[in-house]
């Protein structure tokens, strides 16, 4: 996951590939309260990882359920038959809208003293009609802020059960959804009824609650969508176990992606075109746009079609989510697209109609919008900006926009708050950037050199960390080099340099966080240590050898970005790379530094003794004939002697700021 302020996306050109998705939101959280509600345990497989799966699961656990999580299987065991706590219990259920709603409604149906509070955005998405229709059924719940909103306060309920129970429909289809499923708790002795008031909106959320719960051994009978009746004597019963179909809303960006990038194609694995998601309709939309799409049993392929895009104009209620997905492909289109009988965008993580709305004008577009419906023209070659994309933390605003890096003006795209994300897909950016791709001018390096003990590791490492992009550690390549060499009985001298080429020119080296790995051995302290340094030091004078490492470091340069850091990062192996630092500690400074190193790790040193082999050093590599300690021509120089690394990181992150402007 990218925990970064911002991601910056370079300019894609293409896609292809297979990817595989998390678990649906919808599906996940509705199967782990069925299963909580049940008796015994169900096994749950293939659940989504995320932000709202995990407030559901804390809050089953509290509940005193029985939660057993192995990866993306998770074992519940259910309060079906048991009692439920009769202490007081606070709920916290950040901005997770498909646990507040429907665990309200069932601890309101048990009963008991429970506090529900979320995230201030949670306390500003409306409650107030499962509320009232909850009230209407005799359940004690008191506001605890504003009336119609979270928090709330649940007592014990006085049910009663004889006539129907009136909800609305055309807010929320998430109030339904949580009567239906708390309901079978309280029909063991006569049928219950469920009205639906007004006309009911996101039908398809509501076929997928029907679906689980006949899994789940209640068969609710649906009398068109106005009324909804749970016969007498209903029983929450396990299905033993059960897999979470992939979320078809996370599928619509890579349904996109296939219809927008050239390609062979992109694959997704994990739901097919039988989804019982209603959101799986989006690819009828997206063929209408001009996708070419085919499906089997759990998987989609999708090539480009039609190109440019066509503009259409769509009801999108049965699509709600997926439908923001649409918004972005209309920037690729041949004429305007509008979405109509979206109102529900207005009460979601954030008002999506204005957030889409404002944060397309950013990349240029015109846009217009009104209540329940938006319009997007197409924005054309020549008119696209680059633009830092505001998600007000709302997932499917950053996914969306990751999609604008297609533009045909080859402008990056800054994505704010790229972690919101986590809400229902936190490996997003890595499953996008594992399938696309671009040439690599576009995929900024940044290289950082300078003398031994000058820093440049840990200075690059936490740039690389700030920007979300790889780490290139090119000595460690000399250093493991040098090592593979020794291991197979060669000398590091230049009778063996052809040897040692051989060698460099595979090596199965692996960098797994700040592990090295070679041949699946770790060899980071073997590697790491002073007469590892000497050895790298002499294998590095070998022409061929460093020839041999060239196309392994190109390697490195993948989306969305590197830090380089080393010797010839700047001059040699990326010449064009946008910014090159050059840091000129002085030599007594790096003294210092190494002698509390080395103290830290328990060796004994002295400090003199460290400057004067550090000047020697230098004096070595600057005059050296192969790859020179050199700054390249245009590099800027740091010297860090009396900064700190934070210090160090910020003018670094000033310089590279300055030379990548993003409209806000
Ligand atoms: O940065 P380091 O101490 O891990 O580097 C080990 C040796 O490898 C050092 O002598 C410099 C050399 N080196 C090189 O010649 N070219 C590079 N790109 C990186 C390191």
């Amino acid at each position: 996951m990218f925990s970064t302020a911002f991601l910056d996306i370079p300019a894609l050109q293409g896609a292809s590939g297979t990817v595989t998705l998390p678990g649906s939101k919808s599906i996940s959280n509705r199967v782990l309260l069925l299963s909580a509600l049940c008796q015994g345990t169900t096994v749950v497989h293939d659940l989504l990882d995320s932000d709202d799966t995990r407030v559901m699961l804390a809050a089953l656990r509290q509940l005193g359920c029985g939660v057993d999580a192995e990866g993306t299987t998770v074992t519940i065991t259910g309060l079906g038959g048991r009692a439920w706590p009769a202490e007081a219990i606070e709920f916290f259920m950040g901005n997770a809208g498909t646990a507040m709603r429907p665990l309200t409604a069932a601890l309101a149906v048990q009963g008991g003293d429970f506090t529900l509070k979320g995230v201030p955005r949670m306390h500003e998405r409306p409650i107030g009609d499962l509320v009232d229709a909850l009230r209407e059924l005799g359940c004690t719940i008191d506001y605890l802020g504003n009336e119609g909103y979270p928090p709330l306060r649940v007592g014990q309920p006085q049910l009663q059960l004889d006539k129907p129970i009136p909800v609305r429909g055309d807010v929320s289809s998430q109030f339904l959804t949580a009567l239906l499923m708390a309901l079978p708790l309280a029909a063991q002795e006569r049928a219950i009824t469920i009205e639906v008031v007004g006309e009911l909106i996101s039908k398809p959320y509501i076929e997928i609650t029907l679906n689980l719960l006949a899994r789940y051994g209640i068969a609710v009978e649906r009398q068109g969508w106005e009324r909804f009746v749970i016969p007498a004597g209903s029983r929450y019963q396990s299905p033993g176990s059960i897999h979470v179909e992939a979320d078809a809303s996370s599928a619509s960006y890579f349904i996109a992606l296939g219809a927008m990038a050239e390609g062979q194609g992109i694959r997704i694995q994990g739901v097919g075109a039988d989804s019982i998601q209603g959101d799986i309709r989006f690819m009828d939309a997206a063929a209408q746009m001009g996708a070419h799409i085919t499906s089997g049993p759990n998987w989609l392929e999708i090539r480009r079609g039609a190109w440019p895009l066509k503009g259409i104009t769509l009801d999108c209620n049965h699509i709600p989510d997926a439908a923001m997905t649409l918004a972005v492909m209309a920037l690729y289109a041949d004429g305007p697209t509008t979405l109509r009988n979206i109102a529900s965008w207005r009460v979601k993580e954030t008002d999506r109609i204005a957030a889409m709305a404002a944060e397309s004008r950013k990349l240029g577009a015109t846009v217009e919008e009104g209540p329940d419906w938006i319009t997007i023209h197409p924005l054309p070659a020549g008119h696209w900006r680059r633009a830092s994309i505001h998600t007000y933390d709302d997932h499917r605003v950053a996914m969306c926009f990751s999609l604008a890096a297609f533009n045909a003006d080859q402008v990056p795209v800054r994505i704010e708050d790229p972690k919101c994300v986590a809400k229902t897909f936190p490996d997003y950016f890595e499953a996008l950037f594992s399938v696309a791709h671009t040439a690599s001018p576009h995929i900024p390096v940044i290289c950082i050199d300078g003398p031994t003990a000058s820093g440049k590791g840990t200075l690059a490492s936490r740039v690389a960390a700030q920007l979300g992009y790889h780490y290139l550690d090119s000595g460690a390549l000399y250093r493991v080099t040098a090592h593979a060499a020794l291991q197979a009985g060669l000398t590091l001298e230049a009778v063996d340099e052809a040897a040692i080429a051989k060698l460099a020119r595979r090596l199965p080296v692996r960098f797994e966080g700040e592990q090295v790995l070679l041949d699946n051995v770790d060899v980071t302290d073997a590697i790491r240590s002073e007469q590892g340094g000497m050895n790298a030091s002499k294998v590095s004078v070998l022409p061929t050898v460093r020839e041999a490492l060239i196309d392994l470091q190109h390697s490195f340069q993948r989306l969305p970005g590197l830090l380089a850091d080393g010797r010839d990062m700047g001059t040699v192996i990326f010449p064009n790379a946008p910014l090159k630092v050059f840091l000129t500690a002085s030599a007594a400074q790096r003294a210092e530094r190494r002698h509390k190193q080395l103290i830290l790790k328990g060796f004994s040193a002295n400090i003199d003794n460290l400057r004067a082999d550090l000047e020697a050093r230098d004096a070595r590599d600057m005059s050296r004939s192969v790859a020179p300690l050199l700054p390249a021509q245009d590099a800027l120089q740091l010297d860090n002697s009396s900064l700190t690394i934070e210090a160090s990181v910020e003018q670094v992150m000033v310089w590279w700021q300055s030379r990548q402007v993003f409209g806000a």
